[in-house]
């Protein structure tokens, strides 16, 4: 595919590509800076854990076109990951990076989370979860499987919508029984939005509230899980915290 055939059509990302030009997005202006505004706090996390040193390597989790596993070689990670099932944005991401000249830095793998091991990709200092476990109905699976694949010494960035939670305790079998509840899912349907380009392929989806997501990341084994602080101008979604970005280590 030629540079000019990128050209002709919307893409979920804005590419700049190599002669300056700038791929053309479907997505509405006013959404649009949900990727700036992870993309900023992204760079606070990278500054907070990393400082100048870039690391070497990352894995980029649901990479879509692949525009996070762009943003991270610019930035100086070495190496990227990206991991995706969708056939269409495989074949983006392929093409982009190639027009891009990062064919060599950014390797695209057709795989669905769940089946990602450390054994097939190995383990890294960087890894990303964007915009992936509120499609699914196994997000805690999949944060397992982010988990395994932040090496020791690494940091896990998980970004997601969250929903409102509940609070409270359950008798749990029986009055004297009494459980805390840690947390709370929504469930979300998206059963016929299944060929929709951002959505889940099962379509039955699992959110998590904030203290869900945080409890589970403690629990699955991350240390020193945080929540990023957002731009005061980011995108409202999460200056509002109503999607969240989380930081997860790996001592
Ligand atoms: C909302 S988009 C987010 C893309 C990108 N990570 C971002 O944050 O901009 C959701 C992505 O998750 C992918 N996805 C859906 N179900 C998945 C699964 N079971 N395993 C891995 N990726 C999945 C979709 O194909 C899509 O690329």
């Amino acid at each position: 595919m030629s540079i000019d055939d990128l050209l002709t059509r919307p893409w979920f990302y804005r590419f700049e590509l190599p002669d300056g030009r700038v791929t053309p997005s479907y997505i509405d202006a006013s959404v649009e800076p949900v990727h700036s505004t992870r993309v900023a706090m992204m760079d606070r996390a990278l500054r907070e854990h990393f400082g100048t040193a870039m690391p070497a390597s990352a894995i980029d989790i649901a990479c879509h076109q692949a525009w996070f596993s762009t943003q991270l070689t610019a930035r100086g990670v070495d190496r990227v990951i990206g991991l995706e099932p969708r056939d269409e944005h495989v074949r983006d991401a392929r093409a982009i990076t190639a027009a891009m000249g990062l064919s060599d830095r950014i390797r695209i793998e057709q795989i669905d989370v769940h089946a990602a091991t450390a054994e097939r990709f190995g383990r890294h200092p960087l890894v990303l979860c964007f915009g992936l476990i509120y499609h699914l109905e196994n997000p805690i699976g999949a944060l397992r499987v982010a988990r395994a694949l932040t090496a020791p010494g690494g940091m896990c960035l998980v970004e997601t919508q969250v929903v409102p939670g509940m609070r409270g305790f359950v008798d749990w079998g029986n009055h004297r029984f009494v459980r805390p509840l840690k947390g709370s899912f929504g469930i979300i349907d998206e059963t016929e939005e299944t060929h929709g380009p951002e959505a889940s392929t099962m379509g039955i989806c699992l959110a998590p509230d904030t203290e869900a997501l945080i409890w589970i990341m403690q629990r699955i084994g991350f240390s020193d899980v945080t929540l990023i602080e957002p731009p005061a101008d980011g995108y409202e979604q999460h200056v509002h915290g109503k999607r969240v970005m989380v930081k997860g280590l790996v001592r």
